[in-house]
């Protein structure tokens, strides 16, 4: 009876994570406005609907890199592609959004992905700083989607948030990042339910994506501690942004700690109108257990981080 009980558990959880609706003819032709589009997951994300055959606007900061990502998505076949190059912060995400539905003629997909730094000179956790970090990882993913929510109600459309496990577990040394991404939880999971309520057929997929690699970390915590960068436990640290490496298809990417796997099922989860993707998956039974799982003790995280407690410094 317990074998025959534990199996069809089994059975259930392996159908929940590996149901499989995912339609790539589904993106062919779709209106896609992609945000952080010119490095890591955001590059990502817009080779994998090129390939498809999306209709893509593309937007970040830097010129140089969003063409570079243009020409790559033209060679993998998009039909349709446009960049915009603008800040989130301080110019308002009107200007982006206008330009996505003027050239597309409205959107099927708005894909929220941006990350940003706090400026040169600001300390992540001063208060300027956090506040900074909030404009751009918070509230810019707010106002884009104010702008766009009419229309991908007309479209029936679909809003991607890219998201992180430390939007649903706190960590040290991460609390602004947290705080955003926590922020970014609540808001669109609350705007998810309020439109079910409404009757709005806009599908809302805040994708729960794993820990960068342990180096960028590494890196992240020194320089948060206002130590040089660029140097990581001894060695040099590897640069995480706009550092380029070949790829299979014959493109050239920007490295990210995360591959295009990742950017994968953050693009099947948008197309099948899931609520949540975690990847890896794993993170999810992380997240549930979450209550239950102790704190890491400071000993363990000192060593993971390479830093010092400040009283014995
Ligand atoms: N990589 C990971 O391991 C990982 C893990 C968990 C979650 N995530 C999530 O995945 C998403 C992408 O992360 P990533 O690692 O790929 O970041 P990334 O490599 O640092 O790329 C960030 C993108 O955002 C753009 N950007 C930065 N500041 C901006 C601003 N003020 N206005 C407009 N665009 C701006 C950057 O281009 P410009 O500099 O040219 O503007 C770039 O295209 C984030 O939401 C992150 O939280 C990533």
């Amino acid at each position: 009876m317990k074998v025959l009980l534990l199996t069809g558990l089994g059975a259930l959880f392996f159908a929940y994570y590996w149901a499989d609706s995912f339609d790539p003819a589904s993106l062919q032709g779709a209106r896609v406005l992609l945000t952080g589009a010119s490095a890591g997951v955001g590059e990502e994300l817009a080779y994998h609907c090129a390939h498809l055959g999306s209709h893509l606007v593309l937007t970040a900061r830097t010129e140089a890199f969003l063409q570079k990502v243009v020409g790559n998505c033209r060679k993998l076949g998009a039909p349709k592609v446009f960049f915009i190059a603008a800040d989130t912060v301080p110019e308002v995400p009107e200007r982006v959004v206008q330009f996505a539905l003027d050239k597309l003629g409205g959107l099927d997909y708005l894909v929220l992905n941006h990350l940003g730094a706090a400026p040169a000179g600001t300390r992540a956790h001063s208060a300027p700083g956090t506040s900074w970090l909030m404009q751009v990882n918070f509230l810019s993913y707010v106002q884009l989607t104010l702008l766009a929510l009419p229309s991908l109600t007309d479209s029936q459309g679909s809003l991607v948030v890219v998201s992180s496990l430390l939007g649903r577990v706190p960590t040290s040394f991460s609390s602004p990042y947290s705080a955003a991404k926590f922020a970014l939880d609540s808001f669109f999971g609350s705007l998810q339910r309020e439109l079910h309520v409404q009757d709005v057929n806009v599908a809302i997929t805040i994708c729960v994506l794993g820990l960068q690699d342990r180096a960028s970390a590494k890196e992240g915590v020194r320089q948060d501690q206002g130590q040089e960068p660029g140097v990581v436990g001894g060695h040099p640290a590897p640069a995480t942004v706009h550092t380029k490496h070949c790829c299979p298809r014959g493109v050239t990417r920007t490295k990210t700690g995360l591959g295009p796997k990742a950017a994968l099922a953050v693009i099947r989860g948008g197309a099948t109108r899931v609520s949540y993707v975690f990847y890896p998956w794993c993170f999810h039974v992380l997240c549930l257990l979450r209550a239950w799982l102790p704190h890491p003790r400071a000993w363990f995280i000192r060593q993971e981080l390479n830093v010092t407690a400040t009283a014995a410094a």
